[in-house]
């Protein structure tokens, strides 16, 4: 293996992969090696250029830590979240579509009753959800609802350099009834950039693209028997449904926020102000019931 040139160093270098004890492993690396040499290839890639792509690699690699992924808002931005959802979760056609989890979940957010308030104070005008969560037309009690999302403002909580886990704001789960249904105030969420002091904001720039998000509420149900259902409900009319940046928006994923003028609200409280309210099925995937040997 000596003088190899730029076509046949791609043999040379799956041939490196003979003995990897994983099938598996050496398919996707093999994979990955051809479509990279491809892609050199392809591009012409100088050595500038490549340097260039280092560099960038680098500084995604220093921006991440626990709670700032920088590698997944890069695959996100690129579509490659998406991508992988898409291609792992077809659905019967009336389940509710999965979308990117993105990296503002916190586990061990606060467990609260019905009808609680998660905004605690947050911006934002008042929106009262009332979920029900079914699968094959039957409600699914018991099931765990994680939430969460953004302010008026379009800030999570953990955007605040103040922030602790003790002081969880607009993140909360829940449990469904008998009748399979979750009900919470909160505030109706803003559409938000993306975070853009790193590399992925960089390339943003680069490139011209916007970072925003339509405004949505994330949704992570989990219930015994059926698949994790992992989406979000947008805010119809919001002006970057189309334009995503990292492109999750499903139409089957876009929520009836209704406006409401000042009056009684759903939970019997006299508001003020203008009010939204949410009334969304879920509709779970059963998994298959395992057969018995
Ligand atoms: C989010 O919706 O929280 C999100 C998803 C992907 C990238 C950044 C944020
Ligand atoms: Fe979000």
């Amino acid at each position: 293996m000596r003088n190899l040139n730029e076509i046949n160093i791609t043999d040379a270098v799956l041939e490196s992969f003979a003995n990897t004890p994983s099938p598996r492993l050496e398919e996707i690396l093999a994979l990955l090696v051809r479509h990279l040499h491809d892609f050199a290839r392809e591009a012409k890639l100088t050595e500038a250029e490549w340097m260039e792509g280092i560099r960038f690699l680098t500084a995604t690699g220093h921006k991440s830590n626990d709670i700032r992924q920088e590698f997944i808002l890069l695959s996100d931005t690129l579509g490659l979240s998406q991508l992988v959802v898409a291609q792992n979760n077809s659905r019967p056609q009336d389940a509710t579509e999965q979308t990117v989890f993105g990296p503002f979940h916190v586990p061990g957010a606060p467990v609260l009753d019905a009808g609680a308030d998660m905004a605690a104070g947050r911006k934002g005008a008042p929106c009262f959800v009332d979920g029900t969560v079914t699968a094959g037309g039957v409600p699914v009690r018991n099931a765990v609802v994680d939430v969460w999302q953004a302010d008026g403002d379009g800030f999570y909580d953990v955007q605040d350099e103040k922030w602790s886990p003790d002081a969880m704001t607009l993140r909360a789960v829940f449990r469904t009834d008998a009748n399979g249904r979750f009900s919470f105030r909160t505030v109706l969420p803003a559409s938000y950039p993306i975070p853009t002091d790193g590399p992925v904001g960089d390339m943003l720039r680069a490139t011209g693209r916007h970072a925003m998000r339509p405004a949505h509420i994330h949704f992570m149900i989990v219930a015994g028997g059926h698949e994790t259902l992992i989406t979000h409900m947008f805010v119809d009319g919001d002006a970057y449904l189309e334009s995503d940046t990292v492109f999750g928006v499903r139409s089957s994923c876009i929520g009836n926020y209704i406006r409401h003028e000042p009056g009684q609200a759903p939970d019997g409280t006299k508001l003020n102000e203008p009010f939204y309210t949410l009334t969304q099925e879920f509709v779970l995937n059963p998994l298959p019931v395992p057969a018995h040997a």
